[in-house]
């Protein structure tokens, strides 16, 4: 009774939680840079993040307590009354915890965590995909390319009753699968002699 009573008490390794727009803003600043070309990404929510605009923000990925992937999002009025898209803004996992579908889990939750706040009202969202591994992520989940006529590439969905329904099934999927995997590491961090494969090697 005792034990469990311990284990119970322990905090989850993995948790989604929202994300401070300056939080967010210094996660993406250390972590985007790419040493290849010098170039860092950029919000284009920077503004609305650091003002707590209604309508923007970011959620993230906590493992052993420190963030590991985190995604921004803004939301934009459609001409239809009532009627909003979600605009996926940027994604970003911390070096070492890449390629173990982080940032998949972190969109999935990001368009989850919009689904249910927004309800039927969601009826579009789209992505500047520059990344290769972002555009793998968002056509899994039916977006297609916008052809807006942009130097960079847009992707988008649009969702009705039946498609935000698909989309949110194929979301949990791909969530539970990417988190799973995580948890099992995670919770296996302190017994690690090397360190927790969540944090950066010499912290
Ligand atoms: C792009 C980025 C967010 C990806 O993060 P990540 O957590 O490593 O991504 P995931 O592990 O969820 O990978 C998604 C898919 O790409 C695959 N993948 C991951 N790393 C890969 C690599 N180095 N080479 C090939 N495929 C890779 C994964 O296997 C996964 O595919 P699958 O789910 O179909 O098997 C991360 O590299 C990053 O933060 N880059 C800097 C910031 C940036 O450029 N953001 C994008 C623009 S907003
Ligand atoms: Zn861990």
């Amino acid at each position: 009774m005792a034990r469990v009573h311990a284990l119970a008490s322990q905090p989850a390794a993995i948790a989604l939680a929202p994300v401070a727009g300056a939080d967010f803003l210094r996660f993406v600043e250390q972590t985007s840079f790419d040493p290849a070309d010098k170039s860092r990404i950029k919000s284009q929510y920077e503004k609305e993040l650091l003002a707590g605009t209604e309508g923007f923000g970011a959620v993230g990925i906590v493992a052993c307590g420190q963030l590991v992937s985190a995604a921004s999002f803004g939301t934009v009025l459609l001409p239809r009354a009532g009627a909003v898209s979600v605009r996926i803004d940027v994604v970003a996992t911390a070096p070492h915890a890449r390629g173990l579908g982080l940032a998949r889990a972190t969109v999935a939750h990001l368009l989850l965590d919009r689904l249910d706040r927004g309800e039927a009202r969601i009826e579009h969202a789209s992505v500047v995909a520059v990344h290769p591994l972002i555009r793998r992520i968002v056509e899994s989940l039916g977006f297609v390319d916008a052809r807006m006529g942009t130097s960079f590439p847009v992707l988008q969905t649009t969702l009705d009753d039946a498609g935000r329904e698909k989309l949110r099934a194929e979301l949990q999927r791909q969530k539970s699968l990417a988190l799973q995997h995580v948890r099992t590491e995670c919770a296996r961090c302190s017994l690690r002699r090397r360190g927790p494969w969540c944090q950066p090697r010499g912290t």
